[in-house]
């Protein structure tokens, strides 16, 4: 996984004379280093969901620059830590749109994802390879088509709430031990 970092040297300088005295004069140099973490593969994930939705947040305008600022979040529904993207929660937003069928796959050490509350359509969105994922709520939009066979897959999940949108065909076998909650009406 890449590391992208780019500096951002600040160097404040004051300059202050002491005229009245006319003998002595101060230079205090003030700088400091910003530095900006991210990851590029998590980074473009998300803008590929900025890019397919619109709600009422403005994500455009916010969602810009690293996401992550160590620990915290710089961008609205976005939980980070140690400069990792690790929760995407989104709730009661109006989002609309159709999400890009792949585009979670890159955030690694996702653990929590919260769609809860809008209005995405088409189908659940694929969630290989993302074995940090404990809490998926896609509960209350209109999603439609079947559940994705590889949710069984996740080794770490503990809560599925899928209920309230317009999904198919069978649920599949799920038995991840670790699974304490499971919401779903077909
Ligand atoms: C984005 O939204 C978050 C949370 O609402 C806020 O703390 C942050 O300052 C915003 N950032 C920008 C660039 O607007
Ligand atoms: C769902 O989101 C709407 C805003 O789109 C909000 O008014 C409503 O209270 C939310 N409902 C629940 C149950 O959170
Ligand atoms: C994940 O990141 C890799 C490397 O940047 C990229 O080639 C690939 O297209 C990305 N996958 C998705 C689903 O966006
Ligand atoms: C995920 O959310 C749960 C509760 O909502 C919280 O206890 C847990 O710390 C979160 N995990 C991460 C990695 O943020
Ligand atoms: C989900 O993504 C994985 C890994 O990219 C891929 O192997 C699998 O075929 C995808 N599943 C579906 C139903 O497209």
């Amino acid at each position: 996984m890449n590391l992208a970092v780019s500096y951002t040297f600040v160097l404040t300088t004051y300059v202050v004379f002491n005229l009245i005295f006319g003998l002595s004069s101060t230079m205090p140099v003030h700088s400091s280093y910003q530095i900006k973490v991210f990851f590029p593969e998590e980074r473009d994930a998300l803008m590929q969901i900025r890019d397919s939705v619109s709600s009422t947040l403005d994500l455009h305008g916010n969602w810009t620059g690293p996401p992550c600022n160590q620990n915290l979040g710089r961008w609205a529904g976005i939980i980070c830590s140690n400069w990792h993207v690790v929760g995407l929660v989104l709730e009661g937003i109006q989002l609309t749109g159709s999400l890009p069928p792949t585009f979670l796959q890159n955030i690694s050490f996702l653990a929590n994802l919260s769609f809860r509350n809008n209005s995405i359509y088409g189908p659940l969105p694929n969630l290989s390879n993302l074995v940090s994922l404990e809490s998926v709520f896609f509960s209350y939009n209109r999603f439609t088509g079947p559940i994705p066979s590889e949710y069984i897959e996740l080794p770490n999940l503990k809560q599925l709430e899928l209920q309230q949108n317009y999904l198919d065909g069978e649920i599949p076998p799920f038995d991840q031990p670790t699974l304490t909650l499971f919401q779903c009406v077909l």
